[in-house]
């Protein structure tokens, strides 16, 4: 397979704990895109987000990029990549520059620049940069602009979110990628991508909550006035549940999730009866039985128990009320009967369940909450190639924003 024009071509991969999805889709007129490929493959060598294990990582990315590349018919040369795990940190950075051209006005360079020196913060050795989000500019003494070029002033102020992870982490990202000779568009962290995927431009102004449940993990992206504002990963996700059952109820990790998807319900209420389950025990031997009741009590239990952890580090930084919209839950572990209804409780907001706005070609292949991570990426991808064309079409602008793989290589391992 050779790529004819990569012009218009996006991708995406989403390495997560218990699935790697890989995405291609071609770019449309006005930042739309149509699904052209998908591969989804169960991943092994991955633990509460991280890999944990090269070559078996590898495998599930390359089962995962071979299956959506057969179906485009066409290679991934590069993507936009997904990054999770508990290392991952934000942060709100001011930086500022002078106008270059003041008769002119502030030029998309400027934006680059003053983005740039939002950039440069002091880091240790074992934390890096993922990524950089630009929330707003000032121009003199005007803030709060979401687009400044052409606008007249001296002086450009960037405000930015910087997303910080373990330099490890990524770097076993990178290996894995490197193997496949994929290169990197970006790197983004998943919770916020699936907010990408799943929220409209309102519920991003008004303030949103996205929680994404996966199989290792929860992660936590926070929206408001239309940007990211904070992005947190626990290290506790659907796995959790699975192994509480199993601890509890003498049954292997795998049977505690058959439980769960089969028979559990995340909030006890009357929908919960008294009727036996048939659980198999860990030996394999014999089976036995509980009530429904029991087994959704465990549930409900673990569930309570993270939408409060949830809560608590929402309230470290800023008051709920900062967050209107409410909670939109993502992620697989979404799917669990009654599991909106336990975030209601123990947040305190309304909560639903997100499903991946897209609604192109395929829309049927990515349609659960666990491809809104995916799917966000994309977006995302998109995003950053009509930015980085408007800049390259901008003739003060002499860098792109999507950078070779070999410079964005250079760049993490010089840091
Ligand atoms: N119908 C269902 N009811 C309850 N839980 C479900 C259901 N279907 C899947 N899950 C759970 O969703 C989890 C997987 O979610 P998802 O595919 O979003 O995870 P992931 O992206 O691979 O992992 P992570 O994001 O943590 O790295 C598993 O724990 C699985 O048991
Ligand atoms: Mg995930």
């Amino acid at each position: 397979m050779v790529n004819k024009d990569n012009k218009n071509i996006i991708s995406a991969l989403d390495v997560g704990t218990s699935k790697t999805v890989a995405l291609i889709a071609e770019l449309k007129d006005g930042g739309a895109f149509e699904i052209v490929g998908f591969g989804s493959a169960a991943t092994e060598g991955v633990k509460k987000g991280v890999i944990v294990s090269l070559d078996k990582a590898s495998e599930a990315m390359h089962l995962a990029v071979d299956a959506a590349e057969k179906m485009a018919g066409r290679i991934i040369e590069s993507a936009v990549v997904g990054v999770s795990g508990n290392s991952l940190a934000s942060s709100e950075q001011h930086g500022g520059v002078a106008v270059a051209d003041p008769e002119r006005g502030v030029s998309a360079d400027d934006m680059r620049r003053a983005a740039e020196a939002a950039k440069t913060i002091l880091l240790p050795p074992d934390k890096q940069v993922i990524c950089t989000i630009e929330m707003d500019y000032t121009v003199d003494n005007h803030s709060g602009i979401k687009d400044p070029r052409g606008m007249s002033g001296s002086r450009l102020g960037a405000d930015v979110q910087i997303v910080t992870g373990s330099t490890a982490m990524t770097q076993n990202l990178m290996r894995c990628l490197m193997k496949l000779e994929i290169g990197i568009d970006a790197l983004a962290p998943t919770p916020f991508a699936a907010g990408e995927a799943v929220l409209n431009e309102d519920e991003k102004e008004i303030g949103t909550v996205i929680v994404d449940i996966g199989a290792g993990t929860s992660g936590i992206a926070v929206f408001k006035s239309g940007v990211l504002r904070k992005v947190k990963v626990f290290p506790v996700g659907g796995w959790n549940f699975d192994n509480d059952i199993g601890i509890v109820l003498g049954a292997s990790t795998r049977e505690g999730e058959r439980l769960k998807i089969e028979s559990g319900i995340a909030y006890v209420d009357d929908r919960v009866g008294s009727e036996p389950v048939k659980i198999e025990h860990v030996s394999g031997e014999k089976e036995q039985q509980v009530t429904r009741g029991m087994l959704c009590q465990i549930i409900h239990a673990r569930a309570m128990d993270l939408m409060k952890m949830i809560r608590h580090e929402l309230e470290t930084d800023m008051p709920i009320s900062v967050v209107p919209a409410g909670v939109v839950l993502t992620g697989n572990g979404a799917l669990l009967e009654g599991i909106r209804e336990v975030a209601e409780q123990a947040i305190g907001m309304n909560a639903r369940v997100g499903k991946p706005r897209y609604s192109g070609p395929h829309s049927d292949l990515v349609s659960e909450p666990g491809y809104a991570a995916a799917l966000g990426l994309l977006a995302h991808a998109a995003r950053l190639r009509s930015i980085s064309g408007a800049r390259r079409s901008d003739a003060a602008s002499s860098s792109a924003l999507i950078r070779s793989v070999a410079g964005f290589f250079r760049g993490l391992f010089n840091k």
